[in-house]
């Protein structure tokens, strides 16, 4: 499939994240890479030290505009988000010569769609979101493995190991959800597209709009009207 214009439209739209879901959907398309999804995240500790890893995108929604990943609330990204609840991510696509960066503020995704989302992992993985206190440290590998035996016998299930059989898929159905494993939600206040220009004389834009959250986890999240610019590179 050709790629799409190497420039970003001009005028600028007035909002950003339908082209960030195309370029996504693109990377996804294109195969290029074994995770299109593959993300940055970025946090501050406390310190305001920052620290950063890579996640996957679960979800982009370009209409209100925010992007979920999942993890472990309690694991060392989940604590500085709790604390402070805002994120720097980027997404780079090197064969398609785009980079998307996103920073906003962030809630947990609602538990019965963290819920849902749990249900269609795979048992083992689901198995290892018990075993694994994320971040925390542990004493041996075989430490970590017997954590993963002792979750399966707890749970019902075979050891997970490289030969399952295909049987077994639906094995764990009934493994529920650790209450400290979800979704962060990332509601997006300030997206910047760039595209990889001839000479370095990239093409960039920012866009910037307000977010606010409601007094409960469920009030609805307030967004401003996005404003833009482009940038030198
Ligand atoms: C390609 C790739 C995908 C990953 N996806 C996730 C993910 O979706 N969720 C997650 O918690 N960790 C994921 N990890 C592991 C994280 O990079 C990180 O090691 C882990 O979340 C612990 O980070 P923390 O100690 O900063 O909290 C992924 C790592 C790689 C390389």
């Amino acid at each position: 499939m050709p790629l799409p214009a190497q420039f970003l439209p001009d005028p600028l739209p007035a909002d950003p994240m339908p082209i960030a879901a195309q370029w996504l959907a693109l990377a996804r398309e294109r195969r290029d890479q074994p995770n299109p999804n593959a993300m940055v995240v970025a946090t501050v500790g406390t310190d305001g030290r920052p620290s950063a890893r890579v996640v996957l995108c679960k979800e982009l929604v370009a209409n209100p505009g925010y992007i979920t990943f999942y993890t472990n609330y309690d694991s060392h990204k989940g604590r500085e988000i709790e604390a402070h609840p805002q994120v720097a991510i980027v997404m780079h696509w090197d064969h398609l010569h785009r980079q998307l960066r996103i920073e906003g503020r962030v809630r947990r995704t609602p538990a019965h769609e963290s819920d849902a989302y749990f249900r269609t992992r795979p048992w083992q993985r689901r198995i290892g979101a018990w075993a694994s206190a994320q971040s925390r440290p542990v004493d041996s590998r075989a430490a970590l493995e017997r954590a993963v035996v002792d979750t399966a016998r707890r749970f019902g299930t075979p050891i997970p190991g490289p030969e399952d059989l295909p049987e077994q898929r639906d094995l764990g159905a009934d493994i529920p959800r650790p209450p400290n494993w979800g979704g962060y939600d990332v509601h997006a206040e300030a997206v910047e597209l760039w595209i990889e220009g001839e000479s370095r004389i990239h093409d960039r834009a920012r866009w910037t709009r307000s977010v606010q959250f409601g007094a409960t986890e469920s009030a609805p999240v307030i967004y401003g009207n996005w404003s833009c610019t482009r940038l030198q590179p």
